[in-house]
């Protein structure tokens, strides 16, 4: 069996980044690897520090939810140090890496459910977390995680055996967690290099979303809001246009597809 320092050298020796992940810590297990990171993160690391784990005790979801993070379950946690302006792009590239990651290792077309949902045939492959503290205009540090169902057999977890799917239920083959971990961090490089480029990463971002034209519900705590998905936003929020003709800006919510 592999130690963790071992797991560290195989992703280490496959990464071919500038700086994400050159700093990469392993555990078999940990609460989670937000915590993890946000620990780091305080302490001033260099940007691009990475931290895996094997699974998680306490792994955490958007909006409150815990995230289900057995051994299958990829979870990883990237941190950053963006410029307030381009903190709103961190959903967006994020979503597009595993995208193109799970494209090249399955020639799959996964699809976004806003605001970052990675779908495979409308079931979710991978969730994505950011967290960030910020004072005034100076981002301290972002923290982007990363649950990726990889060889999860998502049917042994009834409380998410509908709604979810991994890479090994719809493909073939799939290649090694390293493999995989590397050339993620690898694409979510070359798209945080150039994260400037506002325009072309909201239009990529936006052509994968399956959310957009459909008629439906979004849940914030106690408000629901209906109406036809128009469009996102520049910084990714998303433009309802409801009953009565009126449009509302939603910036978080949980997305359900409504049968019209
Ligand atoms: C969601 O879909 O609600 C987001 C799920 C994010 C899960 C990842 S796994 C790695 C990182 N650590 C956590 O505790 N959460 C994120």
């Amino acid at each position: 069996m592999k130690t963790n320092r071992q797991y560290a050298l195989a992703i280490s020796s496959k990464l071919n980044t500038q700086f994400i992940g050159k700093k990469l810590y392993y555990y078999d297990v940990v609460t989670s690897t937000m915590n993890m990171a946000r620990e780091q993160a305080s302490k001033g690391v260099l940007e691009g520090t990475t931290i895996v784990a094997d699974k998680q005790t306490a792994g955490r979801g958007r909006m409150g939810r815990a995230w289900l993070s057995p051994q299958g379950n990829l979870a990883l946690s990237i941190i950053l140090k963006p410029s307030l302006q381009n903190l709103p792009r961190l959903v967006m590239i994020t979503s597009i890496a595993v995208l193109r990651t799970i494209k090249f290792f399955t020639n799959i077309d996964a699809t976004i459910k806003w605001p970052n949902d990675v779908l495979i045939r409308g079931k979710k492959v991978c969730g994505i977390l950011i967290e960030s503290e910020v004072r005034g205009e100076v981002v301290n540090y972002a923290i982007v995680g990363i649950g990726l169902n990889i060889s999860l057999d998502t049917t042994n977890f009834p409380e998410i055996s509908t709604l979810a799917t991994s890479l090994r239920q719809e493909s073939v083959q799939v290649a090694s967690k390293s493999e995989i971990i590397s050339t993620l961090l690898y694409e979510f490089e070359r798209l945080y290099i150039n994260i400037k480029d506002g325009t072309a990463i909201h239009n990529e971002w936006r052509a994968h979303l399956d959310t957009l034209g459909k008629w439906i519900e979004v849940k914030c705590g106690n408000t629901i809001e209906r109406g036809i998905a128009e469009d996102v936003t520049s910084n990714g929020n998303l433009v309802l246009r409801q009953a009565n003709g009126n449009t509302a800006e939603i910036l978080v919510g949980d997305v359900t597809v409504l049968k019209r």
